[in-house]
């Protein structure tokens, strides 16, 4: 049996690649190598810094001894993430030593976390620049070009970058990220990400479907849109979501929310796939799961972290709905989209959390049989609600025997899910060759399962009928039956 995908789906914080654009401009001639860990809006976020440093000349490489500057998109989520930047921070001091010009910049959530306490305590750091600041990055070069440190780390209220065409990095030409919100005003007491990447503001939708239109013209077949919180996404003439009582009427009457701009997006481009990430259940509508029944281009599948099943620590976590509120919610989604597929991320041991409190996530689980689901235990992070108010008092070997148990039951529920697929035909998106056998085609179907089929003459980028006839918890094996309505 071919198995594509680890079968826990955890996360992995120290998944980095040094990426390469699909085209570089001849007359650039320094050489940049940018590096990105944690989330997808890191990854999507350095296909604006690599546009915005395509214009100083700057040609992207993936050999760290050729660069003139390396960049290193960073993540704070977890205190491993910020472990795994420290170890590569060594790898690039080592290079320097053979390539004593080499600059070294800090983008992203250590950055903004840490500021100019980076540059004493990484002495191979040249420049800090945090997420909202690289349009600044021309200026920043040319500092650090002088001979001086440089570091920028103001957070915006409107900065969007939506006026930045992203140069795809690492693409496979068929699927890619637009973001459409930035920032996050949740404040859940766990979680670094409100500190280090600022209040949340909307992106233009028109800029938004000028980007969709221009990535279906070059090929893609797929785009996500990209936020920490996408249901919260408003648009009223800009700013921040916060403000948007101080709006006019006529802002008011004219706004768009996420519904409205998923239905605008997936009728600019009828046959591109459109995924999003990620939904917060207490911000989740009923009106975007209407907008996902009534559009086939919009994939059926829901990544809606939930953290923990019990009400208790709901509350102490700050997520503003309860158990019960999240079992309506997940009825919904069945009753309008019955094949909708949905995932987790769930925390354990957070502070206080008892055995008591263990046994709701693992009933909540139960309930809802995820398709899949990313596991971790709690990492207390500075500055955080948490942090300053509540002891980290869950033993390290609890927190993972508990992170065990999740990841157990969630395999079970993996393959109970990828079970439901097998005998019917469903349409997959081929991204690439399957890592395990040149023979066979990787894809998704709508429901963002891994399918892998026989090669036989279809190629990247098109849909396909897809027969299923056997899977593991992680995929899906068929064989093709023919070319999908949407080819
Ligand atoms: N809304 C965001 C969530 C970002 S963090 C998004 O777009 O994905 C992703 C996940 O990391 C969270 O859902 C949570 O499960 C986990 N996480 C966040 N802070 C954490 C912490 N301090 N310790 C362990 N896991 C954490
Ligand atoms: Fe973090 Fe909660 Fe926002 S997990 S990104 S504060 S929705």
């Amino acid at each position: 049996m071919i198995k594509e995908e680890s079968v826990e789906k955890i996360i992995d914080e120290s998944q980095q690649g040094s990426a390469l654009a699909i085209e570089n401009n001849a007359k650039n001639t320094r050489k940049l190598y940018i590096e990105s860990y944690g989330c997808q809006m890191n990854f999507s976020d350095s296909e604006i810094v690599a546009s915005i440093l395509a214009k100083e000349g700057f040609n992207t490489t993936q050999i760290l001894e050729d660069a003139d500057l390396v960049l290193v998109n960073t993540c704070s989520i977890r205190e491993k993430a910020e472990q795994t930047v420290r170890k590569r921070l060594e790898k690039f001091n080592a290079v320097k030593k053979t390539n004593p010009s080499m600059k070294v910049g800090v983008l992203g959530c250590m950055a903004e976390r840490l500021k100019s306490k980076f540059l004493e305590e990484e002495k191979i750091v040249d420049m800090v620049v945090g997420p909202d600041a690289y349009k600044d990055l021309p200026n920043l070069i040319q500092e650090i070009d002088e001979g001086r440190n440089a570091v920028n780390v103001i957070l915006s209220k409107d900065e969007t970058y939506g006026d930045v065409a992203p140069v795809r990095l690492n693409t496979n030409g068929v699927s890619a990220f637009v973001s459409i919100t930035r920032g996050c005003d949740n404040m859940c007491t766990f979680c670094v990400v409100p500190f280090t990447r600022g209040r949340e503001r909307s992106r233009d939708p028109q800029s938004i479907i000028a980007e969709v239109n221009d990535l279906w013209e070059r090929g893609f077949k797929e785009i996500t849109l990209l936020g920490q919180n996408v249901d919260s996404y408003l648009w009223y003439g800009g700013g921040l979501k916060k403000d948007y009582e101080k709006a006019s009427d006529m802002q008011k009457a004219t706004s768009v929310n996420f519904a409205k701009l998923l239905e605008l997006v997936a009728e600019a481009q009828p046959k591109m796939r459109i995924r999003f990430s990620t939904s917060n259940p207490q911000d989740m509508t009923l009106d975007v799961i209407e907008s996902m029944a009534k559009y086939d281009n919009i994939c059926k599948y829901i990544h809606l972290p939930v953290q923990s099943g019990s009400n208790r620590i709901l509350k102490a976590m700050n997520r503003l709905h309860t158990r019960e509120e999240y079992f309506e919610l997940i009825d919904n989604i069945k009753k309008i989209i019955p094949d909708c597929a949905i995932s987790q991320d769930m925390i354990t041991g957070f502070p206080t959390e008892t055995e008591e409190d263990h046994q709701d996530t693992l009933s909540l689980m139960e309930y809802v049989k995820y398709d899949f689901g990313f596991m971790f235990a709690y990492s207390e992070r500075p500055g955080t609600l948490a942090e300053r108010k509540m002891e980290d008092d869950v033993p390290e070997a609890t927190k993972k025997r508990r992170l065990t148990e999740i990841i157990n039951i969630q395999q079970k529920h993996s393959l109970y899910r990828t079970q439901e697929h097998v005998g019917k035909v469903e349409e997959v998106l081929i991204e690439g060759a399957s890592k395990r056998s040149d023979t066979h085609w990787m894809g998704r179907n709508s429901q963002n399962t891994v399918v892998i089929f026989p090669k036989e003459n279809y190629k990247v980028g098109e849909f396909v009928n897809v027969k299923i006839n056997e899977c593991t918890s992680a995929t899906l094996l068929g064989e093709a039956v023919g070319y999908s309505k949407n080819n």
